[in-house]
């Protein structure tokens, strides 16, 4: 079997890992391909666009990522199946991230850091985890994860996504039309959607606008937005004046209209914005490895293949 890393980041460190748990593996990396022909499998990352199309007999694009928009990207993506990462390392990762910030927030943590670096003893109520209404963006792989560790601290949740769901102690709203009613009653916005076309640019000042300002029970000093699905649902310049009006109390953000954030950019230095660079769930070498193997092997023997990408969802 042929695999082919094309990614933009730990090329290296994939054909290594991929070499150790299986050494009869051939694995090129490019832009060093060898005869194009053997290869069947692609483990890709932000591939160059137009690469993947010059290989006659791919078989299976496995993307690095849970997220796929990077593979989207290639306008002359060649039509084979694509499947995305979905891998307890990466959940267990993400799940701890959306805890964290939750509690960051919550606890106001921020604020207390600020306070410690002017020498100040200070209280700030802080309200109870089940006053604290957290709304969940994507209940998907990721968002149901990161939903069930927050239901352990007692946080009231709601989620919303695509298609209606019901899932035990979890308010769901769906569509479009769910979605004002969603935000009205959320104090902590998680974001765990996919970039596609319809979720592009959505986290903008019109949608913090219509975040809880009102907790039921005067919970947290204004709205909170955590993003860690990816930079292109959000408008960086709106959360900025959001902030700076005084509609979002705070926020954590993983990700980045442009990444790297631009050195130049304010939120660098927002007091109440917890700035990490595309962190949030970076799985190991080998866990990816490991996943594109048990792909590639399953594929081989003609088994149906798990964490299919609908394309015409673009997740
Ligand atoms: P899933 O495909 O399992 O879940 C996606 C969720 O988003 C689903 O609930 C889906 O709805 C919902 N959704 C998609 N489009 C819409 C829409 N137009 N309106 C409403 N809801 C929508 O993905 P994962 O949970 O595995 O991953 C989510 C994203 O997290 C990835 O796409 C990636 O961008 C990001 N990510 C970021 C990482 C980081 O380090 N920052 C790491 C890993 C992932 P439905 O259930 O109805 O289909
Ligand atoms: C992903 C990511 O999509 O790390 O998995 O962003």
């Amino acid at each position: 079997m042929t695999l082919l890393i094309a990614s933009s980041s730990r090329a290296d460190q994939f054909a290594a890992s991929a070499m150790a748990q299986d050494p009869s593996l051939d694995v090129r990396v490019a832009p060093a391909l060898g005869r194009r022909e053997d290869i069947r499998y692609a483990l890709a990352w932000h591939p160059e666009p137009g690469l993947l199309k010059t290989l006659p007999n791919l078989r299976l694009i496995i993307s690095i990522g849970a997220g796929v928009d990077h593979l989207f990207r290639d306008p002359e993506l060649p039509e084979v199946p694509i499947v995305r990462f979905v891998d307890p390392d990466l959940t267990g990762r993400m799940t701890e991230y959306v805890a964290f910030s939750v509690l960051h927030h919550h606890r106001r943590m921020s604020e207390f850091r600020e306070l410690q670096t002017k020498r100040i003893w200070k209280y700030l109520p802080e309200p109870a985890a089940h006053q604290v209404r957290v709304g969940i963006m994507g209940l998907g792989v990721l968002g149901s994860a990161a939903a069930a560790a927050l239901k352990g601290f007692g946080y009231r949740l709601r989620g919303w996504s695509r298609t209606s769901k019901s899932q035990p102690s979890i308010d769901c709203y769906a569509g479009p039309e769910g979605l004002e009613a969603f935000l009205s009653g959320t104090d902590i916005l998680v974001v765990l959607l996919p970039l596609t076309p319809s979720t592009r640019g959505m986290l903008d000042r019109r949608l913090i606008a219509k975040l809880s300002r009102h907790g039921r029970h005067g919970a947290l000093p204004g709205p909170v937005l955590i993003n860690a699905g990816r930079g292109g649902l959000q408008i960086d310049g709106d959360i900025l004046s959001a902030l700076e009006a005084g509609e979002l109390y705070a926020a954590s953000l993983d990700v980045f209209e442009a990444e790297p954030l631009p050195h130049s950019s304010p939120l660098w230095s927002h007091p109440r914005v917890v700035i990490t660079p595309h962190i949030a769930a970076e799985s190991t070498p080998q866990a990816i490895a490991r996943y594109a193997l048990q792909q590639m092997k399953s594929h081989e023997r003609g088994e149906e293949i798990a964490n299919l990408v609908d394309r015409a969802r673009g997740y």
